[in-house]
């Protein structure tokens, strides 16, 4: 069985899919890897290593995907109308594992069921114990949410923590994180590590004692409708008109008082909810900063441009693209592992061959297009 590393073709993805380390493990199980010249270079894992842990270095995208039965990568392959065709560099029969996109990028799931790929989302996870293993939202998400307090702290004109120096005191920053998930409890984690006095909000109520137990202070609508804003798989809902408007006042009123704001809050498959409007950053003192983890989905923040520092009356909004990347080395670590353990289970030990239970709650979670066709319930059937 060959399984193929491609080096990643998306701009500002530095990440890559297999480490030496995984590597290893693959080559263990009886699967030939083979690794595209330069695909771990970004995230600073050299051919030299890959070779040592024993895969093979494919010279260009043709080679490497070459009758490879299982391909793994980190963002969705580029079809031809993105300029260079590597969904069509796929085999037919064989399996891609990657961060998909399947919501924003419904017609590439097309595209695999056209060329009979079976392809495995690894954003739908089930948030499952036996998975946790396999989470790349959670594993990815952790690290986004240490480097956008890391990004805040570089464009922040003051120190986070507080100072007695016989020249005077500095006052510690006040840091509100706005989303407490993954991404938000390592902000909070790590805003705490700097000396910063973090606060943080979210919508569903189970939020309030992670968030406590990090010692930061939760603010939060009172209201009924928190608790049943999570869904079964632990997620946000969208809230109802009238929650928002509460919300709103709420985080009017905290930003005020804050230094940096750091927005983390996502709902799966929908548009990012907006939480900082225009008339909030104009509140903010100036010199505050904002990091808006949600860009890419439409951002939490109303002024934030993907990929872009934005200035506003002195107050700098950070909207940088694919924070994990900022991050590569250990974001890759993490998601070639997360790879690995949802790889593992599904090779016979015996005949060194995959065998996939379909009725499995994993396969079934993440699993867009088998035999040619759209089978993702949350898909529908396309175009
Ligand atoms: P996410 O990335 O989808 O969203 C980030 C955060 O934004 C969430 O906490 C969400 O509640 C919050 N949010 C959404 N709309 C909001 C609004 N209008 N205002 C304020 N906050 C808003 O979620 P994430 O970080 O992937 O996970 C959410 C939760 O899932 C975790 O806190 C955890 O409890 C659970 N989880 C469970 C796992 C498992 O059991 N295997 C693994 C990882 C997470």
């Amino acid at each position: 069985m060959k399984l193929a590393i491609p080096k990643e073709r998306r701009a500002h993805e530095a990440r890559v899919a297999a480490t030496p380390d995984t590597v290893k493990k693959l080559v263990g199980l009886g699967i030939e890897v083979v690794v595209e010249k330069d695909a771990g270079a970004a995230a600073r894992y050299t051919d030299q290593a890959y070779q040592d842990a024993g895969a093979k270095i494919a010279a260009t995208a043709e080679e490497t995907y070459a009758g490879a039965d299982i391909v793994f990568k980190v963002r969705r392959p580029l079809t031809k109308d993105e300029g260079e065709d590597e969904i069509g560099l796929i085999k037919s029969g064989a399996i891609l594992v990657a961060m998909l996109d399947p919501y924003q990028a419904r017609d590439a799931v097309d595209l695999y069921a056209k060329g009979n790929i079976t392809a495995f989302a690894m954003e739908f996870m089930p948030r499952i114990t036996r998975a946790q293993s396999m989470d790349v939202l959670s594993s990815q998400s952790n690290l986004a949410g240490y480097r956008a307090v890391l990004d805040a702290a570089y464009e922040f004109g003051r120190a986070m923590p507080m100072m007695m120096t016989a020249a005077g005191t500095v006052a510690p920053a006040k840091v509100m994180v706005l989303g407490a998930g993954v991404a938000g409890l390592q902000a909070i984690a790590t805003a705490r590590r700097l000396g910063a006095i973090v606060s943080a909000t979210d919508v569903r109520l189970a939020a309030k004692e992670q968030v406590e137990s990090l010692g930061a202070k939760f603010v939060m609508v009172d209201s009924e409708e928190a608790r049943e804003a999570e869904t079964a798989g632990g997620y946000a809902k969208e809230m109802s008109d009238e929650y928002k408007k509460k919300q709103a006042e709420l985080v009017a009123k905290t930003l005020k008082q804050q230094d940096i704001a750091i927005c983390t809050a996502l709902i799966p498959g929908k548009k990012a909810p907006v939480l900082i409007t225009d008339e909030m950053v104009t509140s903010m003192k100036p010199g505050s900063v904002i990091v808006d983890l949600a860009v890419e989905q439409g951002g939490n923040c109303t002024l934030s441009k993907p990929g872009e520092v934005v200035e506003v009356n002195g107050v700098k909004i950070i909207g940088h693209l694919n924070m994990p990347s900022r991050v590569a080395t250990d974001a890759s670590a993490l998601y070639a592992k997360n790879l690995l353990n949802f790889l593992t289970p599904l090779v016979d030990k015996e005949s060194g061959k995959l065998t996939i239970d379909w009725e499995d709650e994993i396969i079934k979670g993440t699993a867009l297009t088998r035999d040619g066709q759209v089978v993702h319930p949350a898909l529908g059937q396309g175009s």
